[in-house]
């Protein structure tokens, strides 16, 4: 009897967790794409900015070009719960109520993504959802929310892993299909426990718009694109259709230089990022758009393979980096990490591809692919002949090769 029981009991867990990655996967089969209010506006939104916002994603050809979700982040509510306990909407921000900003979201062909934090209080000091993780969940599903960043300031001594688990449950019991996004910042190693919770996880603190170095901010310090770069090296394994390392939104138009925002973009679509834009849409300059709306370097985020690329090789600040794509590919990055130019010279036949996640083994001296630079959008030559180019200080070359 007891057997039985037992059994039993572990079969649901077994089914249920079936389930869960099930579900995740349909949530999010490649890397989100989206916009979100932080890199730009911190807690300064509201609806006129945020409605202006969601017509210049779609006359830019961002949502054409893949980008689906429009997340708020902190600052979007009242400094206090009202007497119910219930969050409210900060009148003055959004005087229509949050319904209807989600409303207008939806009505453009675009899903609505909202923020909050797993602790008392937000990282801006807003309430946070420690205690009141169903009753948030069903007033989120209630407005029809798509997406939530669940982030982990004022946690104390919470755990982590049953902290995102908690409100992964309430999301579900909502019945609303919903992206849950964790942004404990990689602290708790969410890429080992947080596959079929949510379906993309912060492996990093915050990123800027700085390429190599960090930026101290006194009680904590911003990444560069190159150390958050550092940062994923190891964790390739653990991400796949339905739970993906997340190295943080996009700095794309922030203020690094036209050559620096096309290798952040490019390194993010090897690494199988999400692609949560965070510029001032309304204003952005054509070289921005030709970035972010770059639908050949999207197509290697975008992968269905789902398999994170790698750094297959650094020497004298030149990397490259690789990564198996379906039908075969291979997507090729050369990374310049140093503030000279470098000649690259890469003779493909003495370089074997072998990556054991994905089954990989190129031998090019037995098999000739065709190379497309996805930047100058040419064709550049077969792998019978050695790559030959001058990359830029900060620049890359993104190839993809195809038999
Ligand atoms: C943390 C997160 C950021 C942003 C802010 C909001 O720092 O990592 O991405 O959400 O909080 O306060």
């Amino acid at each position: 009897m007891m057997k039985k029981l037992l059994f039993t009991a572990l079969s649901v867990i077994v089914v249920n967790a079936q389930l869960f990655a099930q579900q995740s996967v349909e949530l999010a089969p490649t890397p989100p794409m989206g916009w979100n209010t932080w890199n730009t506006f911190q807690t300064n939104i509201d609806e006129p900015l945020l409605k202006g916002m969601v017509d210049a994603y779609i006359s830019s050809g961002m949502r054409d070009a893949g980008y689906i979700y429009f997340v708020l982040d902190d600052g979007w509510m009242t400094m206090e719960r009202d007497s119910n306990g219930q969050l409210v909407a900060d009148p003055k921000k959004f005087p229509n109520g949050m319904k209807a900003f989600a409303d207008y979201v939806h009505s453009k062909g675009m899903k609505f993504g909202i923020y909050n934090c797993a602790g008392t209080k937000t990282c801006a000091g807003y309430p946070g959802t420690r205690g009141h993780e169903y009753e948030d969940a069903r007033l989120y599903a209630s407005w029809g929310v798509d997406y939530l960043k669940y982030d982990w300031c004022n946690t104390d001594s919470l755990n982590a892993r049953e902290a995102y688990i908690t409100m992964s449950m309430a999301l579900k019991a909502t019945g609303r299909p919903i992206v849950f996004s964790l942004c404990e910042w990689g602290n708790h190693q969410p890429w080992l426990w947080a596959k079929g919770v949510g379906q993309l996880y912060r492996t990093t603190g915050d990123i800027y718009a700085g390429f190599d170095k960090n930026l101290s901010k006194g009680t904590w310090t911003a990444l560069s694109v190159l150390s958050i770069l550092d940062k994923q090296v190891n964790i390739r394994q653990y991400a796949g259709p339905g739970h993906w390392n997340d190295p943080d939104m996009l700095e794309v138009g922030n203020g690094m230089s036209f050559i620096e925002d096309r290798a952040h973009f490019s390194l993010w679509c090897m690494l199988a990022a999400p692609l949560m834009a965070g510029n001032d849409l309304r204003k952005m300059s054509d070289q921005t758009k030709s970035i972010l709306t770059n639908k050949d370097a999207i197509a290697i985020d975008q992968d269905p393979l789902g398999v994170e690329g790698f750094r297959y090789s650094s020497a004298d600040s030149l990397e490259t980096w690789i990564r198996p794509l379906s039908n075969g590919d291979l997507a090729v990055c050369f990374l310049n990490r140093s503030v000279q130019p470098i000649n690259v010279s890469y003779d493909w036949a003495t370089h074997v591809i072998q990556d054991k996640i994905s089954n990989t083994d190129v031998d090019f001296t037995k098999i000739t692919y065709k190379l497309h630079d996805l930047w100058t959008k040419k064709d550049v030559g077969t792998t019978k002949k050695a790559f030959k180019q001058s990359i830029a200080s900060h620049d890359v070359v993104l190839l993809r090769l195809s038999k």
